[in-house]
Parts: structure tokens; sequence; C-alpha cells
């Protein structure tokens, strides 16, 4: 076994870690043999000098194994899961999963809970009344097998070893480094069992990657090094400069999404959710091409399958079925305050991070892990990106309640959206594919 000395002085000069060496790291870490400072000198070792693909893929693998590793190959069928690198008003696992799922591929998706300006999938699912994010890993597999779909909490054995490199990042200035990213990523959704997995890469004002081309870069090499571990990849890059759907906060994105699986409403959420799940049809082998793909999602709008796919998971689940089909059955906020234009121009810009605190200050998200959240609470946007705007408009719906700290959040959503005298350009909503 290689000390940390050793594997730290090599990665200090550049030296590329063999597969051995990577797993003495990762093992020391998990098994908490090294100190704090020894592992977050290794991680500012790694954004200095960088990583190989194979050292990453070695990364990847020996972070997935650090704790459980679900194994559902005994589960008939293909099994797949979905990625987001994070977003605001973006909820389009909830729109996707039942639908695939009618497809006749499994749905076996462990998600995890909003922090700072994001939301997380299991919040906007515990909006509904009882439902449950917590089930023992036997029921999560016979409930695949039969179901065809659980969306579940990811469990403290589930990459044990990211959770530690993870909270260290955060506090070393590591957390944008590509092989960091990729591995802590990776690890998770390998570990989780999925056979395809379909990751969509953010790119934007309200995204981890600002630019295009960091955004680019970061799915190239989620993508290769994710096809090195023997399931299936693929990402979208799609864009995050205004919130994806028109509701931001947990039960109102449960209710976009509902509104969509009934085919009341389309949008962009719409459009980027089913681009998603095709993808994940084409890779599961449904379907040829992912044209193909979003006319066969379509086709479970029409026929209300979806929408009834999400009611048997929400009753499988322990929740209220009939909120599935009734959304005034969700929570709703005590009182709804509207935001008005206070002058007219063209709506040219939007700091999507800042709509996304808004929507914390009303309640909608956490600052730190233990912080309560109102699932009532939210936004409705109704303005977007190149619109023409005039005087006392309406620009946003509040939903406030007992949390909520109005002034803060309207001085955010005040501050997110940038006015201009000429119409400027609307951003591609989907930028491209990367296999
Ligand atoms: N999400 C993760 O899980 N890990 C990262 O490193 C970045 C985003
Ligand atoms: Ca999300």
């Amino acid at each position: 076994m290689t000390g940390i000395n050793e594997l730290l002085y090599k990665k200090r000069f550049g030296g590329e870690l063999s597969k051995e060496e990577i797993h003495d790291f990762v093992s020391g870490v998990t098994q908490k043999r090294f100190a704090d400072y020894q592992i977050s000198a290794m991680l500012m070792a790694i954004a200095v000098n960088g990583m190989s693909d194979r050292e990453t893929v070695d990364l990847t693998m020996e972070m997935a194994a650090s704790g459980d590793m679900l194994d559902l190959s005994a589960l008939s069928g293909v099994k797949a899961d979905k990625h987001s690198t994070g977003g605001v008003g973006d909820t389009t696992s909830l729109v996707l999963a039942p639908l695939v799922a009618c497809c006749g591929v499994k749905i076996a998706k462990m998600s995890g809970r909003g922090l700072g300006f994001t939301g997380g999938t299991l919040d906007k699912l515990e909006s509904i009344p009882g439902f449950s994010v917590s089930m023992s890993t036997e029921r999560f597999m016979q409930t695949v097998e039969t179901l065809g779909i659980a969306i579940i909490g990811q469990t403290a054995s589930l990459a044990p070893a990211d959770k530690i490199l993870y909270a260290l990042r955060d506090v070393t200035a590591t957390v944008d480094v590509k092989p960091l990213i990729v591995s802590s990523i990776l690890s998770k959704k390998i570990a989780a069992g999925a056979d395809v997995i379909v990751l969509d890469v953010k790119c934007g004002s309200g995204a981890m990657m600002r630019t295009y081309e960091d955004a680019a870069d970061l799915a190239k090499a989620m993508v290769a090094i994710g096809n090195r571990t023997g399931r299936k990849f693929a990402a979208l890059i799609t864009d995050m400069n205004q919130p994806l759907g028109r509701y931001v906060g947990n039960a109102l994105e449960v209710r976009e999404a509902l509104d969509i699986l009934s085919g009341k409403t389309g949008g962009e959420l719409k459009t980027v959710s089913l681009a998603l799940g095709a993808q994940i049809l084409r890779l599961s082998g449904v379907v040829a091409t992912a044209a193909e793909g979003v006319e066969l999602l379509e086709k479970k709008i029409a026929s209300g399958e979806g929408l009834q796919k999400f009611a048997d998971m929400v009753q499988n689940q322990g929740g209220d079925p009939e909120a599935v089909f009734d959304p005034t059955r969700l929570p709703t906020a005590e009182k709804i305050v509207e935001v008005r234009a206070e002058k007219s121009g063209y709506l040219t810009g939007v700091h999507t991070n800042l709509i996304g605190y808004a929507a914390k200050a009303l309640g909608a998200g956490r600052e730190k892990k233990e912080d309560e959240i109102d699932p009532a609470a939210g936004l409705v946007m109704h303005a977007r990106l190149g619109d023409r705007i005039k005087t006392g408009d309406l620009l946003a719906q509040l939903h406030i309640g007992r949390l909520s700290r109005l002034e803060e959040a309207r001085a955010c959503l005040r501050d997110a959206l940038v006015f201009g005298d000429a119409p400027a350009e609307k951003p591609p909503l989907i930028y491209g594919e990367i296999e």
C-alpha cells in the first residue's frame, strides 16, 4: 500500500497515479485514515496538475465502490437514470421519468435535495402530501421491476468517499475542477446501478457552468469517462439563462410538471424534458433516433398514460394520487403578491441564480442542509427573455408563506431582471448533444 505522502509527492510533480494508488487514496479517505489537510493537499494537487482520462475513470470507479453498489442486473429490461448539473425551475425529471417508464424503460432514480439557489427533485416530490422518498433496497428493486419507476433519496452508503471529498472541495477552492466534478457526479450515478444515464449539462447564468465552452467541455468529459465505465452515457447541453419552467418552488414545479403530463401546457420545460427522455429511449434501443423518441413520448402524454404512471408512482410511495389529477390538493401559498414593471423596455437578461435566491428567500429553498422549507412557497415568472414589457405589466407572482422574507425576495427579483431599450437575441434552448 502506498502512503499518503508518497501519493501527494507524485501528484504534486504531475505524475500519473496508478489504479492501485487511486485505490489506496480513496480507501484511505473512506476509512478516515488520512487527515483532512492531507486529503485537501491531494485535491489541490489534482486541481493544479489535472488527471488523465484513465486516472479519472479509476477515481470514479473507486469512489463508486467506496460504499454500496446497487446491482440492478436481476431486473428485466434496461434501467435508466438521468442527472442534471442543476438549475432553476428545472423539473425535467418529474416530466420525463413517468413518460419513459411508459415506454418500457425502467426508471431507477436516486435524487438529491436542493441547496443554495437550485431546487432538488426530492423536495419537489415531498410537497405531494404523504410522499416518501425513502425505501429499502429490496422494495426499490421490486418497485422498479413491477411498476417500472421509483424515485428515492440517495442513501448514506451511496459513494461515501464523495461526501468527504465534496465537503473539503467546498472549503479549499477545488469545487470547479473537472476531474473532481466528473468523478463526483458519475460515481453516484454508477453506484445507483442504472445501465443508461443521460446527463443534462446546464449552461448560463443559473448554472454551475456559465459559458457554452465550459459546459461542452464538462459534458464531453462526463460522456467520455462515463462510457469507459461499462454504462451508456449521453449528454445534452441546455440553456439556463432563465428559469427553464415558468414555476419556481416545490409544489409549484410539481404543478407545472402535471400540467405538461396532462397535456395542458407546453413550453421550454416540456421541450427539454422530452429531448432528455428521447435520449434515454435511444440509448436503451427503444427508438432509433431522438426524433422518434420525442414522438413516442408525446403519444404517452396524449393517451394519459404518463399522468397515470405518475399517479401510480405517487400511490406506491405513500402519496395522495388524487393530487396528481387535482393539483389544488397540493400545498398552496397563504398569499400571492404581484410584481409589476416600473418602466417599459425589453427583458434583455436574467440573472437566473438571483431568481433562485428570490425563491429561497420566499422559503422554497435552503442555505444550509438543516434549513426548513415551505413546499407552497416560490414564484411564477411571467416575463421571458426577449419579451417587450410595458410599465405595469405583470413580471412575477410571489407565493409567500410563514417562512417568506418578502423584501429580500423582491430585491433579488429586481436585481435579477435586466431591461434594455432594444430587443436582445434569445439564447438557444438546446445547444447540442454529446455522445
Ligand atoms: N454535483 C455533484 O454531485 N458534484 C460536483 O462536483 C458538482 C456538482
Ligand atoms: Ca434539479
